[in-house]
C-alpha cells in the first residue's frame, strides 16, 4: 500500500553522529600483529599504540627478517605482552601454542608485509612462525604490503597478490609515494591510522545492524550495442560504495552489487559484480531472501537497445537510429515484490529536486528516499555531495560534505527510520494478539 507523506519532522543530526562516534569496534578484539623484514617495520611501532589506544589486545609476531629491522623488546613495551618469534621456542609454545595462538586471533594483520612474506603465503609455505599461523587461523588476514615499487609491480608478486585476494585475504594499500631507497612509486606501507580504520571493518562488528543483511545496488550499468560499444552513464559508484562502508561499520552483513567502477571493495563487504541492468536485476533477486534493508545507489540505465548487435557495427550510413527498450526498475521491482524489505531509493534529478524526490517515494513506494541535484560537475563521479532525505513524516538536508561523511549520516537516518519501523510493526502485532486472546476469552464465556 502506498502511504501518504506528511513531512516536516527534522531528526538531530548531531546526535546521530555522536552514536556513530560511541562505536568502539576494536575494545577488546584480539589482533594478532606479524611483523616482516623492510623498513617500514619500524611503523609497526606506531600501529601497536593505536590499536592498543583503540582498546585492541595485540599479540605481535615478528619474522627473522623483521628482527633486523626492529628490536622484539620495542613490541613488547608497547603491547604489553611478550613477543612470539620461533616456532621451535618451547617456553612461549608451553605457554600458548601455535595453534591456540591461531584460534586466539580475532584479526591476523600483517604489516608491513613484504613480497618474500606475500609469495610464502600465496604457495602455503608454513616454515615459520607466522606463515603457519596463517595457515592455521580461521579469522580474516588482512595483509598492508611495503617494498620496492619495482618489487610490488613485478609480475610474480602481482599474481601472488592477486591469488591470496581471490581467496579472501584482505589487502590494505599500499600507498604510492617517496620510498626509503629514494624511488618513487607505489609500495609504501599505508599511514598506521589508515590502516586502523581499514581493519576496523574486517572485525566482527558491533552495532545496530549485527545479524542483518543490507543488499546495495552501486555504480552505472552497460548496455551492449554491439560487441565493442555500450550505453552508460556517469556514476562513478563512490556514493554506493561508502554506503556500503558505514552499514558494515554499523554491524551488517553486507553485499555490494556493483555495476563497472574504479573501487576498492570496502573491507568486510561481499561484492557481486555485474554489466547490465539485467545482471544486476538477477543478482538482487538472487541475493534478496533474508534482506533486511535494500538500497538501491545504482544508476541503473533507463533504456537498453533492443538487440545487442552479435558483430561491431560497420559505418556504413550517415544516421544510425538505436532503438532502445526500458529496462527492468529494479527497486519498483524488489519493493512490489512478496520479500520486501526496509526500501532505499535515490534519486538524481536537474532541477525541481524536493518534488520529483517525493513523487518517487511514493511511486516506488520507497521508506526513505535520498535525492540530489545533479548536473556538470555536481554529484555525479566527484567526491563531495549534498543530499535531502526524504521519508513518510520527515526530511533532512545533509549539507555539502564528503561523500563519505554523508554517507555516514544517511546511516543513521536509515538506521533510526528502519529500528522506528520494526519497533512499530512488534507493537501492532502485539496489539493484535492482545485483541485475538481477548476475542477467544469472550467467545469462550459466551459460550
Ligand atoms: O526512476 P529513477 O531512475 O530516477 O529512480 C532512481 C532510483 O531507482 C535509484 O535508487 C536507482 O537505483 C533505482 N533504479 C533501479 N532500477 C532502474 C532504475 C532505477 O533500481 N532500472
Amino acid at each position: 500500500m502506498v502511504q501518504r507523506y506528511a513531512g516536516g519532522v527534522r531528526s538531530s543530526y548531531r546526535a546521530r553522529m555522536a552514536q556513530k562516534a560511541d562505536n568502539h569496534v576494536m575494545q577488546g578484539k584480539r589482533i594478532l600483529l606479524g611483523v616482516t623484514g623492510g623498513i617500514a617495520a619500524y611503523k609497526s611501532a606506531d600501529l601497536v599504540r593505536r590499536l592498543v589506544e583503540h582498546g585492541a589486545q595485540v599479540q605481535v609476531v615478528m619474522t627473522a627478517a623483521a628482527r633486523e629491522f626492529v628490536t622484539p623488546t620495542t613490541f613488547q613495551a608497547l603491547s604489553g605482552r611478550a613477543v612470539r618469534t620461533d616456532l621451535w621456542d618451547p617456553a612461549a609454545e608451553a605457554a600458548m601454542g601455535h595453534i591456540e595462538l591461531a584460534r586466539w586471533a580475532e584479526l591476523v594483520l600483517v604489516a608491513p608485509a613484504s613480497a618474500d612474506f606475500l609469495a610464502r603465503l600465496a604457495h602455503g609455505l608454513a616454515d615459520d612462525l607466522l606463515t603457519t599461523l596463517c595457515l592455521a587461523t580461521a579469522a580474516p588476514i588482512a595483509v598492508a604490503p611495503a617494498m620496492n615499487q619495482l618489487m610490488w609491480s613485478n609480475a610474480a608478486t602481482r599474481s601472488n597478490v592477486d591469488l591470496l585476494t581471490s581467496r579472501g585475504m584482505h589487502l590494505i594499500g599500499p600507498a604510492v609515494g617517496d620510498q626509503a631507497c629514494g624511488e618513487y612509486g607505489p609500495g609504501r606501507l599505508l599511514e598506521p591510522m589508515e590502516i586502523v580504520s581499514q581493519i576496523a571493518p574486517l572485525l566482527a562488528p558491533a552495532g545496530p545492524l549485527v545479524g542483518r543483511r543490507v543488499l546495495l545496488t552501486a555504480g552505472p550499468t552497460r548496455e551492449c550495442i554491439d560487441p565493442v560499444r555500450f550505453v552508460s552513464n556517469r556514476s562513478s559508484g563512490k556514493m554506493g560504495f561508502a554506503m556500503a562502508e558505514s552499514m558494515r561499520a554499523a554491524g551488517a552483513d553486507v553485499v555490494l552489487i556493483s555495476g563497472p567502477v574504479f573501487l576498492p571493495t570496502p573491507p568486510g563487504v561481499r561484492r557481486i559484480d555485474v554489466e547490465s541492468a539485467e545482471q544486476m536485476y538477477a543478482a538482487v533477486q538472487r541475493e534478496l531472501p533474508g534482506t533486511a534493508i535494500f538500497i538501491g545507489t545504482a544508476a541503473v540505465a533507463d533504456y537498453r537497445p533492443v538487440a545487442c548487435a552479435p558483430q561491431k557495427i560497420k559505418k556504413n550510413s550517415e544516421t544510425l537510429a538505436l532503438e532502445l527498450t526500458r529496462t527492468t526498475d529494479i527497486l519498483l521491482q524488489v519493493s512490489a515484490g512478496a520479500q520486501r524489505p526496509f526500501m532505499v531509493g535515490f534519486a538524481a534529478e536537474t532541477n525541481a529536486v524536493e518534488h520529483y524526490a517525493l513523487a518517487k517515494l511514493l511511486a516506488k513506494n520507497l521508506d526513505l528516499i535520498a535525492a540530489n541535484e545533479v548536473g556538470h560537475a555536481k554529484a555525479f563521479d566527484s567526491d563531495d555531495n549534498s543530499l535531502l532525505v526524504l521519508w513518510r513524516g520527515g526530511r533532512l538536508e545533509l549539507p555539502v560534505s564528503s561523500k563519505r561523511e554523508l554517507a555516514r549520516a544517511l546511516t543513521g537516518v536509515i538506521i533510526e527510520q528502519y529500528l522506528a519501523q520494526l519497533a512499530a510493526r512488534d507493537r501492532d502485532s502485539a496489539a493484535q494478539h492482545d485483541s485475538a486472546e481477548l476475542a477467544t476469552r469472550e467467545g469462550a464465556r459466551a459460550s
